[in-house]
């Protein structure tokens, strides 16, 4: 970690996830499920449904004009846009470009759509940040927008782990939140844990071997992190969580980010030879301390597969920057299929006021439950587009889908 390198961060994140919410006790109740079995079992208690009128681009353009907004970014500053998800709107056509049209955004900015499952959003972070390391963005900013819909079949186990939402992250050199590490450690190995064929809405999972598989990616991130350190002097020898002040894991459900932690504890204990004397004492208070406060809105809003990682760094981020200013975190980005990434950052001295603007808490308070009726509905709908009931629609919704072409309306409300 050289001391002389450009300080390249997240400056701003804008969340967004549909007013449509899912008790899952109703869900439980009418599956024959324990409640138990979701709360203790997964850690779940909500998850996000989306309506006939949004998908990836509403989703992502929601949480844009939220950011933009937020951070009170011009659209022409931004030179790179990147949109990553896994559940994207046509096979040729990019959620990225249909953004652009919708932001407004210069006519000079390079636009892609990423994919690898949920790790998309964070191989679109690292390459905006190297975008702006190597001076190719001429002092322009990059918007990265994660945007998701998670879809698996009705009545199926990972039924309870479904969600919607996007988070839209804003890099920048100097940025205003958390300043990146220039290192991190990746892992990549070609497995079916987790897929969706081109002609299904509904993702496949092998449920159990795709939690295999995280925690397998997990312990080779971590060494390759630990490898690429290389003597770097801002982390010591020293197991992570004594050296970091909150780890953050992508969580398709909550029970999985502990599940996460125990392993890299296991896996740092492993490589320092520093096993304490109870480790079962000491897993339990790091995960209390460091790890579950941070789950929140992961545990009411489900996966949102790309935006669930940074939507964990949101809440973080508007609960407690003040008490992390200056601080190094860890996050932990999985995607199946594989590929995997460790890295660090430091909350940037002043961010709560910036974090102070995200406004998760308040989407959160705004939500309408839906019976399960209402639900499946919903689910079953293959009708696309609609005119949302006021104010539903957030900043844009999908309008109508005519010959294969979808349009979308802008509302008015400006994020
Ligand atoms: P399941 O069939 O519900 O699993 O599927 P289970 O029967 O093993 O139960 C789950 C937990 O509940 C277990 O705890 C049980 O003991 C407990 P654990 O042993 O794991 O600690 N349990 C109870 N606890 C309290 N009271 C009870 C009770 N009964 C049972 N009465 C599974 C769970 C996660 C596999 C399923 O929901 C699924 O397939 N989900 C989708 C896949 C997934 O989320 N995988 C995670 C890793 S892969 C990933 O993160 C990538 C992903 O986001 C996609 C992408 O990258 O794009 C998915």
């Amino acid at each position: 970690m050289g001391e002389d390198a450009v300080s390249v961060g997240i400056d701003q994140i804008g969340v967004y996830f549909p007013r449509h919410v899912l008790s899952l006790d109703r869900l439980a109740a009418a599956r024959h499920v324990p409640e138990e079995k979701i709360h203790q079992g997964l850690g779940c208690y909500k998850m996000a449904i989306s309506a006939p009128w949004e998908d990836a681009v509403t989703l992502g353009a929601n949480a844009s004009a939220r950011l933009l907004a937020q951070a009170q970014v011009d659209p022409d500053e931004i030179g790179l846009l990147l949109a990553a998800t896994e559940t994207a709107v046509d096979h040729a056509k990019p959620v990225s470009i249909f953004l652009h049209d919708l932001l407004g955004i210069s006519r000079n900015c390079r636009v892609f759509e990423i994919k690898h499952a949920c790790y998309g959003g964070t191989a679109g972070m690292m390459v905006a940040a190297d975008w702006i390391r190597s001076g190719a963005a001429r002092g322009r900013k990059a918007l990265v927008v994660s945007t998701d819909i998670a879809r698996y079949p009705l009545r199926s186990s990972a039924e309870f782990t479904q969600g919607a939402g996007a988070a839209a992250l804003l890099l920048s050199a100097q940025p205003r939140l958390l300043a990146l590490d220039p290192i991190s450690g990746v892992f990549a190995k070609s497995v079916y844990d987790f897929w969706r064929p081109l002609d299904k809405r509904e993702a496949l999972v092998d449920g159990k071997f795709s939690v295999d598989c995280y925690l397998e990616a997990l312990s080779g991130a971590i060494a390759d992190y630990r490898a690429a350190l290389n003597g770097a002097s801002q982390i010591s020898a020293a197991p992570f969580h004594k050296q970091l002040a909150a780890l953050l894991y992508h969580t398709p459900f909550p029970k999985m980010a502990y599940k996460a932690h125990l392993r890299l504890l296991d896996t740092e204990w492993r490589r320092s030879g520093m096993l304490p004397t109870d480790p079962a004492e000491e897993a339990e208070r790091s995960y209390a301390a460091l790890v579950e406060p941070w789950l929140e809105a992961a545990r009411l809003v489900g996966n949102i597969y790309t935006a669930s990682l940074y939507l964990c760094l949101a809440w973080l981020a508007e609960r407690a920057a003040e008490r992390f200013e200056g601080k190094r975190i860890g996050l932990f980005s999985y995607g199946s299929g594989c590929c995997a990434e460790f890295f660090t950052g430091t909350m940037v001295p002043g961010s709560a006021g910036v974090a102070a603007r995200i406004g998760v808490a308040d989407l959160l308070a705004a939500r309408q439950e839906l019976t399960v009726d209402e639900y499946e509905q919903f689910a079953s709908d293959r009708a696309e587009g609609g005119t949302p009931p006021a104010p539903d629609g957030g900043f844009c919704y999908l309008a109508a889908v005519r010959e294969d072409k979808r349009f979308y309306e802008r509302t008015g409300v400006s994020g």
